[in-house]
C-alpha cells in the first residue's frame, strides 16, 4: 500500500457574501471550537471526542441554515437576526474526506460551481479551509503558520493553469527557472535543472523561445517543466487542457501519464471526460461535497 500523500478531513469552506451578521457570528464561534479540536486532536485522555461532537452539531445547525440556534447551542447566549441582516451564505465545501496516496493520479470532476477550484486551492495551500484538516503527507498543514505556507508551496507542490501563466517576456528556460529562485535553489544550479526539466517535457530545442513563439501545447509543457522543476510532491492542474484543440490535449496529457508512470503525484480538475478517462481514480464533486 501506497503511503498516503494528501488527507482531507471533513473539510469546509464557508463564504458569506453580504452582512449576515447572525451566521457571521456563529462561524466564528465554530472556528473557535475548531481551533481547540485541533489542539487536543487525538490526544489519549482528553475530550476530543465530546468536541468532535458538538463542533459537527454547530456545523449541522449552521448547514441548515439555523444561525442563531448554532450561536446559542455553543456560546448559551441569545442572538436576534436584526433586520438589516442581509447576505447569502455559500457552502463551498461542504465537509469533504479525500485520502490520496502517493503516486496517483486523479481527476476531479463536477458541475460548475460545485466546489472543484475551490477544494483545488485549499489543497495548494492558497487559501485556507474555514473549518477541516489538510495532511500532507501525514503533516497537519493547516495549523501551520501563513509565513510558512508559501515555502511548503515553493519546494512540495506544483501547478500549472488553464492559461499557462507563463511570463510573456521571459524565454522557456527564464520561466522554468523561477520557481528554483523562489525555493532558494543554489544560482549555479538553476540552469542545470531547468534544462533538464525542460528536456523531460521534450522542449530542449524551445529553451530560448519567448512564449509568443510557441504553441498552445509547448507553451503548456513549458508550464509543466516550471512545475516539475522543485520535484515536487504534487503536480495540481486547474482545467490544465482547457485552452488547447483534441490534438494538443493529447500531447500534453501523454506527457502527464509519461511523469505520472515515472512515480509524479497528480491532482487533475477537468471538465474533460477523455483527460479523466486517463486517470487512475475520478473523483466527482457535488455541491461542494464527494459524491458516492
Ligand atoms: N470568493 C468567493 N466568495 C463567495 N463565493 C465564492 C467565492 N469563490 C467561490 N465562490 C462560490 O463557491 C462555489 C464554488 O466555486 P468554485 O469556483 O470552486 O466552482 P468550480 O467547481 O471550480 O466551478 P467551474 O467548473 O465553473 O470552474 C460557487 O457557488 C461560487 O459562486
Ligand atoms: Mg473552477
Amino acid at each position: 500500500m501506497a503511503e498516503s500523500i494528501l488527507k482531507l478531513n471533513n473539510l469546509r469552506k464557508v463564504y458569506i457574501v453580504g452582512n449576515l451578521k447572525t451566521a457571521k457570528k456563529a462561524q466564528k464561534e465554530i472556528q473557535k471550537l475548531h481551533k481547540k479540536y485541533e489542539r487536543i486532536c487525538c490526544q489519549e485522555g482528553t475530550a476530543y471526542k465530546e468536541v468532535e461532537k458538538e463542533l459537527d452539531h454547530a456545523q449541522k445547525l449552521f448547514s441548515e441554515e439555523k444561525y442563531e440556534e448554532s450561536y446559542t447551542y455553543l456560546t448559551r447566549r441569545g442572538i436576534k437576526r436584526g433586520r438589516r441582516d442581509k447576505g447569502v451564505v455559500v457552502h463551498a465545501l461542504n465537509g469533504v474526506n479525500l485520502d490520496i496516496k502517493s503516486g496517483e493520479m486523479v481527476a476531479i470532476m463536477g458541475p460548475s460551481g460545485s466546489g472543484k477550484s475551490t477544494l483545488l486551492n485549499m489543497l495548494g495551500l492558497l487559501d485556507t479551509p474555514t473549518t477541516g484538516q489538510i495532511f500532507l503527507r501525514g503533516k497537519n498543514v493547516t495549523s501551520i503558520k501563513n509565513s510558512k505556507l508559501p515555502n511548503i508551496r515553493s519546494t512540495e507542490l506544483g501547478f500549472v493553469f488553464q492559461s499557462f501563466n507563463l511570463i510573456p517576456t521571459l524565454t522557456a528556460i527564464e520561466n522554468v527557472m523561477l520557481p528554483l529562485k523562489y525555493s532558494r535553489t543554489p544560482i549555479m544550479e538553476r540552469r542545470r535543472l531547468a534544462e533538464e526539466a525542460l528536456d523531460m517535457v521534450g522542449l530542449s530545442d524551445r529553451m530560448h523561445h519567448t512564449p509568443n513563439e510557441l504553441s498552445g501545447g509547448q507553451k503548456q509543457r513549458v508550464a509543466i517543466a516550471r512545475s516539475i522543476v522543485n520535484k515536487p510532491a504534487i503536480i495540481f492542474g486547474d482545467e490544465l487542457t482547457g485552452e488547447l484543440d483534441t490534438k494538443m490535449t493529447k500531447e500534453v496529457m501523454q506527457l502527464v501519464v509519461d511523469l505520472n508512470k515515472k512515480g509524479q503525484t497528480f491532482i487533475i480538475v477537468t471538465h474533460n471526460p477523455e483527460v479523466a478517462k486517463l486517470c487512475g481514480r475520478t473523483i466527482t464533486i457535488i455541491d461542494g461535497k464527494v459524491a458516492k
